[in-house]
């Protein structure tokens, strides 16, 4: 892993990212311009990432914001957001580069047509045949330089894992007819995770680490204001209190998945089309589809919960 120093001038971004963001406060600020909301220990983990310019792990349940995290740096920064998507069975062409072999095919023959004596397989391996998948896309981007956003990588097996190590390491992937490829400004790397498994070691060595938790209720209240400013602040308030309760309370293990801000969000849009003025038990049982999206766990919405989920702060210190 050694590099020398040419090597690190050449893919070295801080200064300008020092003078973007002098402190944390100064990304948070940056970051709630993008309309995200970090929270101090998050922000702390961004920029720490952004100046050690190392890849940046977030796990977190669905929906508490990982993949939103990395379109919001991409917009504070001013940056293109290059996505690479997991799932299972993604394979390294689609990560990384593939031949497009119909062009190489039409050159081979349109060269013997011509009766051409070249060496055509060097012209073949040549940068215009090359399809640049995310990963090679990001190595590429010139200054200011990509977002590389590899999301849900706990969906991709465990030989990408090891094939991303590369890359995670050093900003560089290797082409066996082109030779080391290094990255020309370091692409900000942000992976995220839903936990489905456990990664690799290896990987997690690489690169510093989040676990990204529900909002707290007030971030969580901004998140809804900010998102659906139509809601009165008494319908958001009661909003971010319900959901709140739900995901902490002793029956919030009954739920199989308990709803993200996404669903907040969408929730509080429902009850403003819906004209809710106050939330009360029967909305809750009308609208439990948009908070859950599992049959047993809209079941699991009781009336006698929802009565206790709603119940006031006041009633709740007594
Ligand atoms: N901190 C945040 N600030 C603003 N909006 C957020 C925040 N976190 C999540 N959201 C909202 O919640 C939605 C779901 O977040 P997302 O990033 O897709 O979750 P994850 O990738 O963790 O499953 C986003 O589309 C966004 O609208
Ligand atoms: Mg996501």
């Amino acid at each position: 892993m050694s590099r020398s120093p040419d090597d690190l001038k050449s893919t070295q971004n801080s200064p300008m990212l020092k003078t973007l963001f002098p402190s944390i406060d100064a990304l948070t600020q940056a970051l709630q311009s993008a309309g995200y909301f970090a929270d101090r220990r998050l922000a702390t983990a961004v920029f720490l990432a952004l100046r050690l310019q190392r890849p940046l792990l977030l796990e977190g349940e669905p929906g508490v914001g990982k993949t939103e995290l990395a379109k919001a740096l991409s917009i504070a920064l001013q940056r293109e957001l290059i996505r690479l998507q997991c799932y299972d069975g993604l394979e390294q062409r689609e990560a990384l580069y593939e031949w497009n072999y119909a062009a190489q095919l039409l050159h081979m023959r349109a060269s013997e047509g011509r009766g051409e004596v070249t060496d055509v397989e060097r012209e073949v391996y040549q940068g215009r045949y090359l399809i640049r998948r995310p990963l090679l896309q990001a190595l590429q981007t010139p200054a200011p330089g990509a977002v590389l956003l590899i999301d849900e990588v706990d969906r991709a097996d465990e030989p990408f894992e090891a094939f991303l190590l590369e890359y995670l390491g050093e900003y560089q992937v290797s082409i066996p007819e082109l030779g080391t490829i290094r990255a020309e400004v370091t692409p900000i790397t942000i992976l995220t995770s839903n936990r489905t498994r456990e990664l690799n070691d290896a990987v997690k060595r690489r690169c510093l680490y989040h676990w990204l938790d529900y909002p707290d209720r007030d971030r969580e209240l901004a998140i809804v204001r900010a998102q659906v400013p139509e809601a009165s602040e008494q319908l958001t308030a009661q909003i971010a209190r319900f959901v709140d309760r739900l995901r902490h309370s002793p029956f919030g293990n009954a739920f199989q998945r308990a709803p993200g801000i996404a669903e907040s969000v969408e929730w509080a849009k429902a009850l403003v089309a819906l004209d809710t003025l106050v939330v009360d038990p029967e909305v809750v049982a009308d609208t439990a589809g948009i908070l859950f999206k599992q049959r047993e766990d809209v079941a699991a919405l009781t009336h006698a919960l929802a009565v206790d989920l709603l119940r006031s702060d006041e009633d709740e210190a007594a």
